[in-house]
C-alpha cells in the first residue's frame, strides 16, 4: 500500500518537491523529508492521511492552513507551502534537523529545571502570540515542540485538532486514533468544541510537568483511563515526584493545570510571567551587574550548602536513628499467626517487637490506597519501610499490585528502602515486583535495588514472626539494609 502511494505522491509533486524518505507518522499525517527543487533546500512535507483528507475536504483544509500561514513568530515553525495534488492534501514546513522534545524526553526523562523553564517560556511566547491572533493550537505536546539550534519551535499550529473537531464524528466512526489524550485539557477531553487560550495553557502545563516529573500529570493503560483522571483527579504533587522544584514553580504549574479554565492563567503570557519570577531565582548568577542583595543571597546559599556538608559527617548525624515504618494491612487474612490475630494485633506489632533492641525509631502505620495517605507517609521521610505485599490491597478481589506500584512511585526520587514480605516464595514475588516496576525503574534508576523481598524461609510455612529463625532473619536483613553493625 505504501509503495504505490509513495510513487503517486512523488509523481503529483514532481517538479516542485523530490520526496527523499519518510521522517515519521502521526495521527493525521505522514511526514516526509523532501527537497524543495526551486530553492534547493530540504523541507518537511506533511501529507494528510487519506481518511483525514476525505473527512476534512480540500477547501476547509486550505482555509485552515491560510490562518496558520499568517503566524510569524521566532518560536513558531513557519509554513512554507501548502496545496492539493492528485487528491493529496499537503503542507510544507522547514525541516528541523534537531530533535523533538519527545525524543529528548525519551533520552533524558527529566530535564534540568532551567532548561524546562526556558522551553516552557519560549512555547508560551509562541502560544500567546497566536492566541492574540485568534488561533488556538489545540495539540500542544512534546511531539509538536521541535528543538532547533537550542530554540523551541512550535509545530502544527491549529491544524491538527481543528481538523479533528470539524470532522470529529466522521473520523471517530472510521476508528482514527487521535493519539494520546495525556496533554488534553479537561474541557477538550470532555469533547467541548469551544476551546480558548486557557486550553493551550493547560496543555503547556502538562508538558512542563512531564519535563520536570518524567511523566505527564495523568497516565493510564487506556485513553479512557487517562481521560477519567484528567477530568476528576488532581495530579500527584510535583514536589513529591521531584523534590528540587521551587514552591513558586509548583504553584504556577498547579494553577496552569486547574480543572476549570477559570482557575487557570488567563493567558500563556501570564503563565510565563509566573514562571519567570522563579527563573530569576534559579538562573545561574551572571556576574555582571549583580546587586548587593543578590550577593547576600549567594552568601546565604553558600553557607547553607557548607552547613549541609558538615551535617553529613557531624557526630549529631551519627546519633540520628533511622526511621523504620512498619506498614500493614489490618485485614486478619493477612496477619501471619493465630496468636497475633487473637490478640487483635498485626504483623507490624510483632515485627516492631522483633526490632525493639535496634538503634532505630519504629513507627507503625496502616496501609490503604489514596494519594493523601501516600503523601503523608512520604512526608515522614522514612529510611526503611517494612510492608506486607498486600498492604495496599483494597478488598479481597482486588489485585494488590497497582496501588502498591503507585505507592512505590511516590518514593522514586527519595532514598527510602523497602522490605516487602510475603507468604509466597521470594523469587516469585521478586519477579512480579521487578516486572511491575520495570517502567518506573527505567525512569528512576535504582528503585528496584532499594527493594528487598522477604519470602517464605525454607524451614516453615510462611514468615511466622514468632518463629525465632524467621524473626532472626528479618532482623538481620534490617540491620544489613541500614548498615547497623
Ligand atoms: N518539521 C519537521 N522536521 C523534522 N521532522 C519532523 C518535522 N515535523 C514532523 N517531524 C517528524 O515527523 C513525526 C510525525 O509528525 P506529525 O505527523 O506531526 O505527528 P506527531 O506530531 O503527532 O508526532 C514527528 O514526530 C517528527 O519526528
Ligand atoms: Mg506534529
Amino acid at each position: 500500500m505504501v509503495a504505490p502511494d509513495h510513487a503517486r505522491l512523488a509523481a503529483a509533486l514532481a517538479g516542485r518537491y523530490r520526496i527523499e524518505r519518510e521522517l515519521g507518522r502521526g495521527g493525521m499525517a505522514t511526514v516526509h523529508l523532501a527537497h524543495d527543487l526551486k530553492h534547493d533546500r530540504p523541507v518537511a512535507l506533511k501529507v494528510l492521511r487519506p481518511e483525514v483528507a476525505a473527512a476534512l475536504g480540500a477547501e476547509r483544509f486550505l482555509r485552515e492552513i491560510a490562518i496558520t500561514a499568517r503566524l510569524d513568530h521566532p518560536h513558531i515553525l513557519t509554513l512554507i507551502d501548502s496545496g492539493e495534488a492528485d487528491g493529496f492534501l499537503f503542507y510544507v514546513v522547514p525541516y528541523v534537523r534537531g530533535e523533538s522534545l519527545r525524543t529528548k524526553l525519551e533520552r533524558e526523562q527529566q530535564l534540568p529545571l532551567d532548561a524546562a523553564l526556558r522551553i516552557t517560556e519560549q512555547v508560551a511566547s509562541a502560544l500567546d502570540y497566536a492566541h492574540r491572533q485568534g488561533v488556538i493550537h489545540r495539540d500542544v505536546k512534546p511531539e509538536n515542540i521541535l528543538l532547533h539550534e537550542g530554540e523551541a519551535m512550535v509545530a502544527d499550529f491549529g491544524i491538527a485538532l481543528a481538523v479533528l473537531q470539524e470532522a470529529g464524528e466522521r473520523l471517530t466512526a472510521t476508528g482514527l486514533s487521535v493519539g494520546t489524550p495525556a496533554y488534553m485539557s479537561p474541557e477538550q477531553a470532555a469533547g467541548d468544541r469551544q476551546l480558548d487560550a486557557r486550553s493551550d495553557v493547560y496543555s503547556l502545563g502538562a508538558v512542563l510537568y512531564e519535563m520536570l516529573a518524567g511523566e505527564p500529570p495523568h497516565t493510564g493503560p487506556t485513553a479512557r483511563a487517562v481521560i477519567a483522571k484528567i477530568l476528576a483527579e488532581p495530579p500527584t504533587r510535583l514536589t513529591v515526584v521531584r523534590s528540587d522544584v521551587p514552591a513558586a514553580v509548583e504553584t504556577a504549574l498547579a494553577k496552569a493545570l486547574g480543572k476549570a479554565p477559570a482557575d487557570r492563567f488567563a493567558s500563556a503570557a501570564a503563565f510565563a510571567e509566573a514562571l519567570s519570577a522563579t527563573a530569576a531565582q534559579v538562573a545561574p548568577p551572571s556576574g555582571r551587574g549583580r546587586s548587593r542583595s543578590r550577593r547576600a543571597l549567594t552568601a546565604i546559599v553558600a553557607a547553607a550548602l557548607g552547613f549541609a556538608a558538615l551535617w553529613a559527617w557531624h557526630p549529631w548525624r551519627a546519633a540520628h536513628r533511622p526511621l523504620v515504618i512498619m506498614m500493614d494491612s489490618t485485614h486478619p487474612d493477612r496477619v501471619y499467626d493465630e496468636e497475633t490475630i487473637r490478640a487483635s494485633g498485626t504483623n507490624a506489632d510483632v515485627i516492631s517487637d522483633i526490632l525493639a533492641d535496634l538503634p532505630i525509631v519504629r513507627q507503625k502505620e496502616s496501609g490503604g490506597p489514596g494519594w493523601h495517605r501516600y503523601d503523608e507517609v512520604v512526608s515522614f521521610h522514612p529510611d526503611l519501610i517494612i510492608m506486607h505485599y498486600s498492604t495496599f490491597r483494597g478488598s479481597d478481589a482486588d489485585d494488590p499490585r497497582p496501588p502498591l506500584k503507585v505507592f512505590l512511585r511516590y518514593f522514586a526520587d527519595l532514598d527510602t528502602r523497602f522490605v516487602i514480605y510475603t507468604r509466597s516464595p521470594e523469587a516469585t514475588v521478586r519477579h512480579e515486583v521487578d516486572s511491575m516496576l520495570a517502567d518506573v525503574e527505567a525512569r528512576h534508576h535504582g528503585l528496584l535495588a532499594r527493594i528487598t523481598v522477604f519470602g517464605t524461609p525454607d524451614h516453615g510455612g510462611g514468615p511466622h514472626w514468632r518463629d525465632p529463625v524467621t524473626a532472626g532473619e528479618l532482623k538481620l536483613a534490617v540491620k544489613r539494609i541500614l548498615g547497623l553493625d
